[in-house]
């Protein structure tokens, strides 16, 4: 495949087959992310692979637990609501049962954190296509990042003490018919482009 199909039939996933991912694989999706470009070159993206799925299940009950807690006003943005919604009256959904999270971390006083981030992001989800493999983008964290005993949960698992989480992204080998990412051509409906010639 080349990268501009690995761009344009990157769709994401949300079913996945319970099977580990080769960490070949992993190191590939990892290399991906750790070229993507940074702002000043500063290159302080901090990748926590988590594959322990214990540690998985802990961090949807607590997320669960956090946005359960939140009031919702006419200023809440729209997915941050709906998790809220879910999480209040149940069938809220973190992680998808997927058997990777690459969480990622910046440094909480650094300007770039979230656009360095979303480099290593879409590079490790474009990969992961490439690879066969399906992804898709969870922010749940993000809306998280006030809520000490998540960060502090997450400060025991590997996180430094000055970084946040910007983003992160599961992995996984997709629950489908033909146990390859759905790879459809979507028609996108937003963006503008103007050409000044
Ligand atoms: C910044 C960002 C945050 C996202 N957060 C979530 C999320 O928490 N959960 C989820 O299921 N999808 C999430 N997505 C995936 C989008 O819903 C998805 O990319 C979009 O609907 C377009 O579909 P496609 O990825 O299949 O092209 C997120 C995507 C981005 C870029």
């Amino acid at each position: 495949m080349n990268a501009m199909e690995a761009i344009l039939t990157r769709r994401s996933t949300r079913n996945y087959k319970p099977d580990l991912v080769e960490e070949e694989k992993i190191e590939q999706i990892l290399d991906a992310a750790i070229q993507a470009p940074s702002g000043g070159n500063n290159q302080t993206n901090h990748f926590l692979v988590i594959r322990n799925q214990d540690v998985l299940r802990k961090l949807a009950l607590m997320a669960e637990k956090a946005f359960s807690a939140m009031e919702i006003s006419e200023d809440t943005y729209a997915s941050l609501k709906h998790s809220i919604n879910l999480s209040k009256r149940g069938g809220y959904v973190f992680y998808y049962n997927a058997p990777v999270l690459i969480v990622v971390a910046n440094q909480r006083d650094y300007g770039n954190n979230i656009a360095d981030c979303a480099c290593a992001i879409e590079n490790m989800m474009i990969a992961a296509n490439a690879l066969d493999l399906g992804s898709c983008w969870i922010n749940q964290l993000k809306w998280l990042n006030e809520e000490p005993e998540i960060v502090d949960y997450l400060h025991e698992l590997g996180m430094e003490k000055d970084e946040r989480v910007y983003g992160a992204v599961i992995i996984g080998y997709p629950a489908s018919d033909t146990g390859l990412p759905n790879r459809k051509l979507m028609p996108q409906k937003g963006n503008k482009v103007t050409y000044i010639d």
